[in-house]
């Protein structure tokens, strides 16, 4: 298979995107044959955890090695400020590169950075999460969050180059691989064959981090992003079918104040209740939404919420950014079988209101009572919410 991904745009090149354990080394390589000002944001942790490569990378000319505070909050107004003031200390101009060496975090406020100094400056990503090496490094997608939601401000911005390499994968806290799972999950369905039975097959590989089989993931998951945003660079056609789980997924983030709930965890609460949906809209087979449910248990299961608030939840899917004005239904990718999806446009709130209850979501569920609010802390998910999920 190839190993470096091209990114064309209106038939224009806009991104390289390389794969593979060799990525850093073509990294580096590409950092001092091009010697041009460059500013590397990353945060300590990765400095600490790589600090051979933090060192190779400091001690090249003309690099700046810049750590940044990690964490969501660092996606912020403020932060976006900091950097780019940061970067006018660092006498950059409009020749100089930003490179974002960490995960999805970082790679948004980076990557908005270099859109907006000097009205855009070169752009690469070293991805280091599995969310950032098959999802947000690719496709230009840049943001900070603001008091008003997530994602809310931001550019379309590709990286002229994306290094990914999975090797970066095998120190990543369990926790947050896990949470990229659930996009891989997503992943798996939307190609279809033969990946989906690939997957199925080696998650026990992957638990291990085994490094024949991250690649194989990262790979294949970043070809597909690439084909998809390719076909459709300003998210307005076959790009949505990249948010088969989300339109969901991201009402529940939102309901539970994106605490207790991974983004990860979020997505796969939104293919089984979609999933729901779609066996009545697209006629979804009984036999996939098992092999779903099948697959999200060989990575842990779905965890309970950590709260239900019934208006909360419906204010989020409103205020939906892909929702389309004055319209009666909910507009939502809806799987047709692995590999294939349809856009509904008017799934209704009832049909909606009926799957949540299905999986056990909802003021109808055992698990939350029929008030607006109820606590609970997230943990092993019960036999009974685990069976009423799949039914
Ligand atoms: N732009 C897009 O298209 C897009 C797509 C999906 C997600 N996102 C955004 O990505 C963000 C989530 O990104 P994330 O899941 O990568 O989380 P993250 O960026 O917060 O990284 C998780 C943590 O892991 C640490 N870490 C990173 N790599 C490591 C490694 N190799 N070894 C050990 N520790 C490591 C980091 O220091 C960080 O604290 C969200 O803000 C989300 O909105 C954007
Ligand atoms: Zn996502």
């Amino acid at each position: 298979m190839q190993d470096t991904l091209e990114l064309h745009v209106h038939r224009h090149l806009v991104s390289r995107i390389v794969v593979g354990r060799d990525a850093w080394d073509r990294f580096l390589r590409r950092l001092t044959a091009e010697p041009t000002p460059t500013a590397v944001v990353t945060h300590p942790s990765i400095v600490e955890t790589f600090s051979d490569l933090a060192a190779t990378v400091r001690h090249q000319p003309g690099v700046h090695l810049l750590t940044w505070p990690e964490g969501e909050t660092a996606k912020s107004w403020d932060s976006l400020r900091d950097l780019l003031h940061e970067m006018f200390r660092l006498g950059l101009r409009r020749d100089a590169r930003l490179v974002a060496w960490g995960g999805g975090v970082l790679g948004d406020l980076v990557g908005l950075a270099a859109a907006l100094y000097m009205r855009g400056i070169a752009l690469w990503h070293v991805p280091t999460t599995l969310t950032a090496q098959t999802d947000s490094a690719i496709g230009g997608k840049t943001a900070v969050d603001t008091p008003f939601g997530k994602n809310l401000v931001g550019a379309f911005y590709p990286a002229e180059f994306v290094w990914a390499d999975p090797r970066f994968l095998t120190t990543l806290p369990e926790a947050a691989f896990r949470d990229g799972m659930g996009e891989v999950i997503k992943y798996a369905f939307l190609i279809g064959e033969p990946f989906l039975s690939w997957l199925e097959a080696h998650s026990p590989d992957l638990r291990r981090r085994d490094p024949d089989a991250l690649e194989t993931m990262v790979r294949t998951c970043a070809a597909y992003k690439v084909q998809v945003v390719q076909a459709d660079e300003q998210d307005r056609g076959v790009r949505q079918w990249l948010n088969l789980g989300h339109t969901v997924g991201h009402a529940l983030e939102a309901m539970v104040d994106y605490r207790g709930l991974t983004h990860g965890e979020a997505v796969l609460w939104g293919l089984v209740v979609e999933g729901r949906i779609a066996r009545r809209r697209t006629g979804l087979a009984a036999a996939h939404l098992d092999r779903l449910h099948r697959l999200i248990d060989a990575w842990g299961g779905l965890r309970p919420l950590p709260v239900w608030d019934e208006a909360r939840f419906w204010q989020a899917l409103e205020l939906d950014k892909k929702q389309r004005h004055g319209t009666t239904g909910f507009r939502i990718p809806l799987l047709v079988e692995p590999g294939r999806v349809e856009v509904v446009e008017d799934v209704s709130p009832d049909l909606l209101r009926q799957a949540l209850a299905e999986v056990g979501l909802g003021p109808m569920a055992p698990q939350y009572s029929a008030s607006t609010m109820s606590r609970r802390r997230p943990g092993k998910r019960s036999s009974q919410a685990r069976r009423s999920a799949r039914s």
